[in-house]
C-alpha cells in the first residue's frame, strides 16, 4: 500500500547525484525493511521509479534514497532531482531483493559508481550485526557519493579505486583468497555486474554465494514471438519480438504489479503455476518430529513426501501440491498434525533416535500405569503462507503437548484419541511413529478416560 511522505531533506552528494530524505508527515514511524531494499517514487502521474534505501532499515523514521541524475532516462531521476523540502511524494513500501545472507562467514561488497546505495545499507547492518565485511568501490573522481560517510563507516575496510584497472588490481586478488562462506553481493553497471560475476565463477565461487542488483537493464535484444495463455480466463495472445511480456499483459488489461518495467527491482515476478516447482530450499527446525529437515532440504516436495503411505495412489500429494501453488500471497492457511512422543520430547529427529527410539518400547512394555504420565500427544498446528515478494511459501510448525492424563480431562478427547488411534492403518501407524505405543495408548485411555471398549 503507497504512503505520501514528505521531503525533509534533499541535497547534493556530488555533481551528478542528490539524497532526498522523506518522512511521515507525522514523524512516526515507518516499515522496517532489509538491507538492499528498495523503494517505489511515483515520480508523476505515469512513472514509478525504484531506488535503493542506504539507511539500516530498523525503525526507521526516515526513507533516504539518493539518485544520480540520468539525462537520457525517463525522467524519473529529473523529477527526484526537481524535488525540494515540504514537497509530498507518493511512495511505494520497501521491498527487498538484495538482502545480505545473515549465515555468511564474511560479506565482499562491490559498488560501482551510484551502485554504492543499497551497499551503504549493506555496510550499516554489518556493522550493527558485528558481521565481518570489505567494501570495493569504484567512482568516478569526484563523483563518489557517500564518500566521506563510508570511509568514516568502514575504515580500513573500504579499498576506494577510480578505473577498471585499478579495481581489478585489488578485486581479482581478492576473489581468489576469500574465506570459505563468503558471499560476493555487486552493485554497478551491468557490464560491471556481468564482470565480476564471470571472474567470481573462474575462481570457483557457489553460483548461490554471488548476488548482483542492477540499477538498469542493459538494452534489451529482439526476442522470440511466443503466446501467453492465462491461467484463469484462459485467454490468449501473442508476445512480439520487440515487446516484454509484461507489455504484452498491460496492453490486455492484465493487472500486473510492476515498477521499473526493466527487469531491474522484480516487482512483476509472477509465482510459478505448474511444474515440480515446491522445493524445501532453506528450513530452521526446532523440534523435528520424526524426520529430519537435514535430509529433505533441497528435496521437491513430491520426493520429500514419499514416505507418506498410499499419498501417490489416493492423489493426496498432487492436490497438495497443485494447492500450495495456487496459494495466494497475503492470507495463511492453517493445518494440523499429531503423533504421540514419550516423556514430552519435542527433538525426534532422524539424527537424534538412538536418543530416543529404544523411550517407545520401554513405555509399551512397562507398566500400564506410568502411560498417561509419560505418553503424550503432540499437535502440530502449521501455518502456510506466501510471501508476496518472492512467492515462496513458509511452512511455520507450532507444536503443543499434552499428557494422556492431562487430555483425559476432556472426555471427548480422550474418546477421540483412542478411537483414531484403535483405527490408523497399519502401515499410517507405522509412519507416524506408532506402532509400538499405540496398543499402550488406546488400554490405557480406556481403563482411565471413561472410553468404552
Ligand atoms: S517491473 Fe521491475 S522487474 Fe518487472
Amino acid at each position: 500500500m503507497s504512503a505520501e511522505l514528505v521531503v525533509t531533506r534533499a541535497a547534493a552528494l556530488c555533481p551528478d547525484v542528490r539524497e532526498v530524505v522523506l518522512a511521515r508527515p507525522d514523524g512516526g514511524l515507518l516499515p522496517s525493511y532489509a538491507p538492499g531494499s528498495h523503494i517505489g517514487l511515483h515520480c508523476g502521474p505515469e512513472l514509478r521509479n525504484a531506488y535503493s534505501l542506504t539507511g539500516d532499515g530498523l525503525d526507521p523514521r526516515h526513507y533516504a534514497v539518493s539518485v544520480r541524475l540520468d539525462p537520457a532516462g525517463r525522467g524519473g531521476s529529473r523529477w527526484v532531482h526537481g524535488l525540494r523540502p515540504g514537497d509530498r511524494v507518493r511512495v511505494e513500501p520497501p521491498r527487498s531483493a538484495f538482502a545480505p545472507v545473515a549465515a555468511a562467514r564474511h560479506h565482499l561488497f562491490v559498488a560501482g559508481g551510484i551502485g554504492v546505495t543499497p551497499l551503504l545499507a549493506h555496510v550499516r547492518a554489518a556493522l550493527t550485526w558485528g558481521r565481518s565485511f570489505r567494501l570495493h568501490y569504484a567512482h568516478r573522481p569526484g563523483h563518489g557519493a557517500h564518500l566521506d560517510e563510508l570511509r568514516a563507516l568502514c575504515g580500513d575496510r573500504l579499498e576506494v579505486v577510480h578505473s577498471a584497472a585499478a579495481l581489478w588490481a585489488t578485486l581479482g586478488p581478492a576473489l581468489s583468497r576469500q574465506p570459505l562462506g563468503t558471499h560476493l553481493y555487486v552493485c554497478g553497471p551491468a557490464a560491471l555486474n556481468a564482470a565480476v560475476t564471470a571472474a567470481a565463477a573462474a575462481a570457483g565461487w557457489p553460483e548461490q554465494q554471488v548476488h548482483t542488483e542492477a540499477f538498469a537493464a542493459p538494452p534489451a535484444a529482439p526476442g522470440t514471438p511466443f503466446t501467453v495463455r492465462l491461467a484463469h480466463s484462459g485467454r490468449e495472445f501473442p508476445v512480439g519480438a520487440e515487446q516484454t511480456m509484461l507489455d504484452a499483459l498491460l496492453a490486455q488489461g492484465a493487472a500486473v504489479p510492476n515498477l521499473c518495467r526493466q527487469g531491474v527491482c522484480g516487482e512483476c515476478r509472477l509465482a510459478v503455476r505448474s511444474g515440480r516447482a515446491l522445493w524445501a530450499d532453506a528450513g530452521l527446525v526446532t523440534f523435528a518430529a520424526d524426520w529430519s529437515l537435514r535430509f529433505d532440504v533441497v528435496m521437491s516436495f513430491l520426493q520429500l513426501h514419499g514416505p507418506v503411505p498410499r499419498v501417490h495412489t489416493e492423489r493426496v500429494l498432487p492436490r497438495a501440491h497443485d494447492f500450495l501453488l495456487r496459494l495466494p500471497a497475503g492470507p495463511g492457511f492453517r493445518r494440523t498434525n499429531w503423533t504421540l512422543t514419550v516423556d514430552g520430547r519435542l527433538d525426534t529427529s532422524t539424527e537424534t533416535y538412538p536418543e530416543w527410539g529404544r523411550d517407545r518400547t520401554a513405555v509399551a512394555d512397562g507398566p500400564l500405569a506410568e502411560v498417561g504420565d509419560r505418553l503424550f500427544l503432540r499437535t502440530e498446528v502449521q501455518h502456510l503462507i506466501r510471501l508476496p515478494y518472492s512467492g515462496a511459501v513458509m511452512f511455520l510448525i507450532r507444536t503443543y503437548l499434552l499428557s494422556l492424563r492431562e487430555l483425559v480431562a476432556v472426555p471427548a478427547w480422550a474418546a477421540r484419541l483412542a478411537a483414531v488411534l484403535a483405527e490408523l492403518p497399519p502401515d499410517m501407524a507405522d509412519y507416524k511413529g506408532l506402532t509400538r505405543t499405540r496398543g499402550a495408548a488406546v488400554e490405557w485411555l480406556r481403563l482411565h478416560g471413561g472410553v468404552p471398549r
